[in-house]
């Protein structure tokens, strides 16, 4: 498969090095190339272009952008590049402003997550929430003692998400299908959970566990 990837940030990045390890095509997409330069060479089979043309390669397609940016991300990327994919939504809709002891700010509120805002204006792409609730050098292939950790994911269409558990399956993951697009309401705010040990404890390797009976 070949898999666009909307972003040059941490998560952009790791997912990259994720795809090409486990034999995908990746293009990562930014508006400034140059700051990719030495990810490229790092990581020679991996291309590297505009929001548009890593839409346009992937046969699905990572958002992995700012959540205030993802809007605009996903305008330059350009609705015909989107048709029709799966969309493996990364991002956290994660305020400008600082955390409160430890608690980050979301520009959301909890009846309305980001991801249901991103569907609603590309009706025609899949939107796949994932890998918003873990740590960047977490996402491929963890390794914990405890066994598999667990990604929590949620979408309106269902081969999308098939194609997103096949590819937990490979990065190492158990998934959990919480159902359509508006349980993205209580899959965001894990991050919120999540990041709470780093702020306070500077812990940031952490992942969730669902346990079953
Ligand atoms: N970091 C983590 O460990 C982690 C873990 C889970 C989820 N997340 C979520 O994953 C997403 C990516 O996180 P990150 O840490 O990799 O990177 P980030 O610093 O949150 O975002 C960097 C990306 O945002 C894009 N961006 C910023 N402002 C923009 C604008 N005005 N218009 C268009 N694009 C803009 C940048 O584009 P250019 O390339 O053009 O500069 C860059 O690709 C975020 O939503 C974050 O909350 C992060």
């Amino acid at each position: 498969m070949n898999v666009g990837i909307i972003g040059s940030g941490a998560v952009a990045k790791s997912l990259g090095e994720g795809f090409l390890k486990h034999g995908h095509g990746v293009m990562l997409g930014t508006r400034d190339t140059s700051k990719l330069s030495d990810w490229a060479y790092d990581n020679k089979g991996a291309n590297v272009g505009s929001f548009s043309d890593a839409a346009t390669f992937g046969d699905a397609v990572v958002l992995a952008v700012k959540g205030t940016a993802a809007l605009e991300a996903l305008e330059g990327a350009g609705p015909e590049a989107l048709a029709g994919k799966t969309i493996i939504d990364t991002t956290n809709p994660i305020a400008a402003e600082p955390p409160v002891n430890g608690v980050l700010k979301y520009f959301t509120d909890i009846n309305k997550s980001l991801m249901e805002e991103l569907q609603a204006a590309y009706p025609s792409a899949r939107f796949v929430k994932c890998f918003c609730s873990v740590g960047n050098t977490k996402m491929v292939n963890p390794e914990y003692s405890d066994g598999k950790p667990t990604m929590f994911i949620c979408g309106n269409d269902e081969d999308a998400k098939k194609t997103v558990t096949r590819i937990l399956d490979q990065f190492g993951w158990e998934t959990l299908d919480c159902g359509k697009a508006e349980a993205a309401r209580a899959i965001e705010p894990l991050a919120m959970l999540w990041c709470i040990p780093g702020f306070l404890y500077n812990e940031w390797s952490h992942a969730f566990k669902v346990l079953h009976a």
